[in-house]
């Protein structure tokens, strides 16, 4: 077995109307005056003053900042971060999906250690103790909720920053699935995927080690029987329990360990179609799942998962197949549709091998097979066509 080092996590909090105990999180953390970060959609879904009600009725004072903006940049975390130096705060909540998550992350650093965001650029570099923070996600998806990495885009170049330290990870998750239920279908599916995503990447990659592995197998297992449903539009409570905590236990094992290319591939299709991240991951994970086929321990890992996989009872399904028909169900756009032309292939296989976590990937991949893996997500849609 190989070295490992897995990173602290948080008090996972899970329920039906769990957020009516928020405010014993907000004790518990040793909190009397907390900023609530969110965003102007979570308010109007009513959440942010069920919060509110909740706090207000156990005599905790809270400031609300909802202004949290989309792929937050390092301006959007400042002016929350001089809201919450006014507010005099000594705790941080954030409400709402990964960008609200982000912020509340971002903005610890900068109140608690100073400077701009792009100091914290890496793992480890915020010095002095940071405030507690308090996770409580409305999406199912980016898994923030459980990791230590706040992702701020810089004010120029809008090129993603992670930003990690162990002090910013979550004291609690919260995780109650009736504030999922307000997501619009088509953020409930694409978040979705992604997390998927992140259950199949971190269960292959090259850091997987036996805690990780544990958090990916139950990630993959829950999800894979709820997602049909998701993107149906008839997803229950229990489908919507499955998909929040098995985003956050994906959240987990990317903490512990890493992703892949499918990740790699995705974000050039970000940068250069504006693909949101989740629609970008979906259509190059079946490709990556192919390709990472040749890797005997990846592809034992792959039909292991499979058993998991609705239907696959009565006929092998087959993981890759599976995907391109929940891509196919979605009705997602095939990268043709976004805008992709063979002419390009070159130039986004150049810009995956900058991206980090395509070097977790199990079978190397270089200039050579990021271009393969494009061209045969366009073939796919000619196929399609
Ligand atoms: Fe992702």
């Amino acid at each position: 077995m190989d070295e490992f080092i897995t990173r602290p996590s948080p008090r996972i909090a899970f329920g039906s109307g769990m957020l009516a105990k928020l405010p014993e999180f907000v004790r518990d953390v040793g909190s009397v005056r907390p900023l609530l970060v969110t965003d102007k959609g979570i308010r109007s879904a009513g959440h942010l003053d069920r919060a509110l009600s909740v706090l207000k009725e156990a005599g905790i004072e809270v400031s609300v900042f909802d202004d949290v903006q989309e792929n937050p940049t390092n301006a959007c975390i400042f002016a929350c971060m001089r809201f919450a130096a006014e507010a005099g705060i000594d705790s941080f909540i954030g409400m709402g999906g990964g960008s609200s998550m982000d912020t509340a992350k971002g903005c610890n650093f900068l109140l608690t250690n100073g400077g701009e965001m792009k100091d914290y650029h890496g793992y480890g570099k915020a010095d002095k103790p940071m405030l507690p923070f308090i996770a409580i996600p409305t999406t199912s998806g980016t898994g923030s909720e459980c990791q230590s990495y706040a992702l701020v885009s810089d004010d120029a170049t809008h090129v993603k920053m992670a930003c990690g330290d162990a002090k910013a990870l979550a004291s609690v998750a919260l995780l109650d699935p009736e504030l999922t239920a307000s997501q619009p279908h088509r953020v409930a599916i694409l978040t979705g995927l992604d997390a998927m995503a992140h259950a199949v990447e971190t269960a292959v990659c090259r850091p997987r080690n036996p805690i990780s592995k544990i958090h990916s197998m139950e990630a993959f297992r829950l999800m894979a029987s709820s997602i049909e449903s998701v993107i149906a539009g008839d997803a229950q409570l229990l489908d919507r329990s499955n998909m929040q905590m098995g985003a956050a236990l994906a959240g987990l094992a990317i903490e512990s360990s890493m992703l892949g290319a499918a990740h790699a591939s995705a974000n050039p299709l970000t940068a250069y179609y504006d693909v949101t991240h989740g629609h970008a991951v979906a259509i190059m994970l079946p490709h990556v799942i192919r390709f990472n086929r040749n890797n005997a321990a990846a592809n034992e890992i792959y039909q292991s998962y499979e058993k998991w996989i609705p239907g696959n009872e009565q006929e092998n399904v087959d993981m890759a197949d599976w995907f391109e028909s929940l891509i196919d169900a979605a009705g997602l756009s095939n990268l043709s549709a976004l805008g992709a032309a063979e002419s390009d292939v070159s130039k986004l296989a150049e810009a995956a091998t900058q991206q980090w976590t395509g070097r977790f990937n199990p079978r190397t991949v270089g200039q050579e097979e990021f271009e393969e893996l494009y061209q045969s997500a366009l073939e796919r849609i000619a196929e399609s066509a």
